[in-house]
């Protein structure tokens, strides 16, 4: 039986637009993922996040769920657009009181709120003006954090700035399959150090507001590979990918610089001062892991890599992401060689599998057991050889809109019927009870 260290911190992760629907509902504004998923051709089978979960009226019933699982962190997000429905100036009053009832819901259930205040859903008027391309972002997304650091800065026990900026900038700006959807590599540079900006800015106003609270952001770490019959001819590509990935957005906080292969390709975007700005210190560092990332050579485009297929041999998930739970450790040790061993904790980590309700009423999701089972013994390999890992958080509670991929894809430990909104426990959920009450990986079956 593998044991984690005593003190280890076991959460949950959510994001807004994935689970709270109540589109419409008490002056919440238009976010950008609304925009995007209206727009035809771009979500499967045209889904949108105006229901979602229905988490904005049944958040009771989950948070419910959360106490029932034992975990002792939720990390979730505000839903910038329903706070400020232009995403300046004006606030809704509405908006403000449900994250109100959210973090005393968690309160009272003996649970701390981890709040994330960007997971993706920029209001829509934002990017009217521009969105993460336009320099006055940084001071916007800084002008929100301040509204909930008042709001809800006496509850919190950690916040979180953004999750996975990497996603926003290269997928959201530069492959468009994500919102605001733009196909613009300059752009997404722009987007990208403007984002960083936006952190550190943030960062400041935190601390200040509420020094009591720690303060850090989210980034997918990848280990990159490249394909074994090019290992040698393409191992440059994968050092540039994890530059790309991991570095523009660790480097400038952790090093104050951003990495020389890119140094170029920022520079015309960064004014004086910015990079001390960004490398405002951090008390932790959230990881999200998924899958190993393997990279081929091309030509004509905008970076001389692109993502490959990963080999045959790999098992995959309904995502058709490769299960390797070695590329997981490999990518926490990353952060400890070259990155001066952070406090990291795991914020997601997950798989999609085709779960279905039995008919005695299970979801009997023994590959995403035995997903967790591998990822989570990699991560305590981690430990053992020193990385300073101090918590870990399924992604998700709930099966939710899995953005572009819409709701056919199940990450949650929770089924959802979208039709009755029951929520139904996995098989997958008794064990990570088991993990959480034993604070270890058990034997046995579930
Ligand atoms: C991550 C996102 C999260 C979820 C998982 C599957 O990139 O942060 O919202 O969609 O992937």
């Amino acid at each position: 039986m593998l044991r984690f260290p005593e003190g280890f911190v076991w959460g949950v992760s959510t994001s807004s637009y994935q689970i709270e629907g109540g589109a419409p509902d008490d002056g919440r504004g238009r976010s950008i993922w609304d925009t995007y998923c209206a727009t035809p051709g771009k979500v499967a089978n045209g889904d949108d996040g105006s229901v979602a979960c229905d988490h904005y009226h049944r958040y009771p019933e989950d948070l419910d769920l959360l106490r029932t699982l034992g975990a002792s962190v939720y990390r979730f997000s505000i839903m910038w657009p329903r706070v400020m429905p232009e995403g300046t100036g004006r606030l809704n009053e509405k908006g403000l009181d449900f994250y109100d009832r959210v973090v005393d819901g968690l309160l009272e259930r003996g649970l701390r709120a981890w709040p994330c205040l960007y997971h993706w859903d920029l209001p829509q008027a934002l990017q009217d003006r521009g969105g993460w391309t336009n320099r006055d972002s940084a001071s916007w997304f800084a002008d929100y954090a301040a509204v909930m650091a008042r709001r809800l800065g006496d509850r919190v026990e950690k916040w979180v700035t953004f999750n996975e900026p990497s996603v926003s900038a290269w997928i959201g700006h530069e492959e468009g399959r994500h919102a605001p959807g733009l196909t613009d590599p300059r752009a997404a540079v722009r987007a990208a150090h403007h984002i960083n900006l936006a952190h550190g800015r943030a960062v400041a106003t935190l601390r200040d507001l509420t020094p009591r609270a720690g303060v850090g952001f989210v980034l997918p770490i990848h280990k990159a590979r490249p394909l074994p019959r090019f290992a040698e001819r393409d191992a440059h590509l994968a050092d540039l990918f994890e530059d790309k990935w991991n570095g523009v957005f660790l480097d400038p906080v952790y090093f104050g610089r951003y990495p020389a292969s890119l140094a170029d390709r920022f520079a015309e975007h960064v004014a004086p001062g910015d990079l001390e700005e960004i490398s405002r210190p951090v008390d932790f560092l959230g990881v999200n892991h998924y899958f190993p990332s393997y990279v081929e050579a091309a030509s004509g485009e905008a970076w001389p890599f692109r993502h490959a297929e990963p080999p045959f041999y790999f098992r995959r998930t309904e995502m058709n992401w490769a299960i390797d739970g070695r590329a997981f450790y490999e990518a926490l040790m990353i952060l400890k060689h070259r990155y001066r061993n952070p406090p990291v904790y795991v914020t997601e980590n997950g798989g999609a599998f085709l779960d279905c309700v039995q008919a005695d009423g299970r979801v009997d999701d023994q590959d995403r057991i035995a997903y967790y089972k591998d990822y989570l013994a990699n991560l305590h390999r981690a430990m053992a050889e020193g990385a300073d890992i101090r918590g870990f958080m399924p992604w998700s509670l709930l099966d939710n809109f899995e953005w572009a991929r819409g709701y056919d894809k199940r990450f949650g430990l929770v089924h959802v019927d979208y039709r009755t909104q029951k929520r139904t426990p996995k098989a997958s959920f008794d064990f990570m009870r088991a993990v959480i009450a034993g604070n270890a990986l058990p034997g046995g079956q579930f």
